[in-house]
């Protein structure tokens, strides 16, 4: 598994990715294979062409990558994501409370990583809405870590970001043997597009672990075999959150179980939030 470093050609520099990481990756618009070539990742299919900036190739879909989105459901999502940006601004400033505030989530971090046995990971791991990237320091030394996050932030020192989102994966089918979503289901703009990717970049018998944040209980929890099926996930967070959408308990179980066999719920002892595993459905994406 080689790393990839910028190298030398005829004067410039031109891209060089890990040959392990180029398989893994397609075209966020057709899902073409990408090669390098020169200073940029091209497409094989549409001849599509994505910079690669220090070492993180730039893959988000055309309807993001030209600036500000003019697509209405886009143009929400990039105003939360603004607001995300600035919340964290505000909240790691280095001070006492950002330290509290750290320590709670890494205690939630600790009880999804047994949850979902993270220990016990194998092959390659795809991250969506990776942030820095901390998870990945707790999957085993072997693993293949792929970050993929609209807003890649410069994490711990050797780890693989990609700029993308969730709802177009610049991966191959059946390119991943674990995918991670950790906090991330309320902040894309679509989680229903954002489970038919993973479903898509998972192979058969891959499994999903998802950490969530989720609201007080609704009424829908209280009747959930009997509305289960009649009311799809979420609901708009306020205009001025840096949330997408809300999601509860009951929410969040629907939407992967609307995908996903075998999913297997737990909380964190503080109650805020879920943690699932859910395994690939054969039946979901015609596998037999
Ligand atoms: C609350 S942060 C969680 C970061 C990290 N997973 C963690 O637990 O520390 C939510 C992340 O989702 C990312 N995000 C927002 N919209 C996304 C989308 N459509 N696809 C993938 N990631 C997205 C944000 O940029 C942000 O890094
Ligand atoms: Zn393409």
């Amino acid at each position: 598994m080689g790393n990839g470093h910028p190298a030398e050609h005829d004067g410039r520099t031109r891209v060089s990715l890990p040959s392990d990481l180029l398989t893994l990756l397609a075209c966020p618009e057709c899902r073409g294979s990408l090669a390098e070539d020169g200073l940029t990742l091209i497409c094989a299919h549409c001849a599509s062409r994505y910079p690669v900036t220090n070492g993180i190739p730039q893959l988000l879909p055309a309807v993001l990558a030209a600036g500000a989105p003019t697509d209405p459901a886009w143009k929400a999502w990039a105003g939360a994501l603004d607001r995300l940006l600035a919340w964290r601004r505000r909240t790691w400033d280095g001070g006492v409370r950002a330290q509290t505030f750290q320590r709670a989530v890494s205690e939630i971090q600790a009880e999804f990583i047994r949850h979902c046995r993270l220990d016990e990971a194998q092959g390659s791991v795809l991250d969506v809405g990776c942030g820095s990237g901390e998870i990945a320091a707790a999957l085993p030394v072997g693993c293949r870590y792929v970050g993929v996050d609209p807003l890649p932030l410069p994490g711990t020192s050797g780890l693989q970001m990609i700029r993308g989102v969730g709802e177009r994966l610049p991966f191959r089918v059946a390119a991943f043997d674990l995918v991670l979503v950790l906090e991330t289901l309320d902040h894309c703009q679509s989680p229903n597009a954002l489970m038919a990717e993973i479903l898509r970049v998972l192979k058969p018998e891959g499994r999903l672990c998802v950490e969530q944040y989720v609201t007080a209980p609704r009424w829908r929890e209280r009747f959930p075999r009997l509305l289960r099926r009649y009311t799809a996930p979420g609901r708009p967070a306020p205009a001025d959150s840096a949330k997408v959408i809300l999601l509860d308990a009951p929410d969040v179980r629907v939407l992967l179980e609307s995908a996903f066999a075998e999913v297997r719920a737990g909380r964190a002892s503080q109650g805020s939030h879920v943690f699932l595993a859910a395994r690939w459905r054969r039946d979901a994406s015609g596998g037999s």
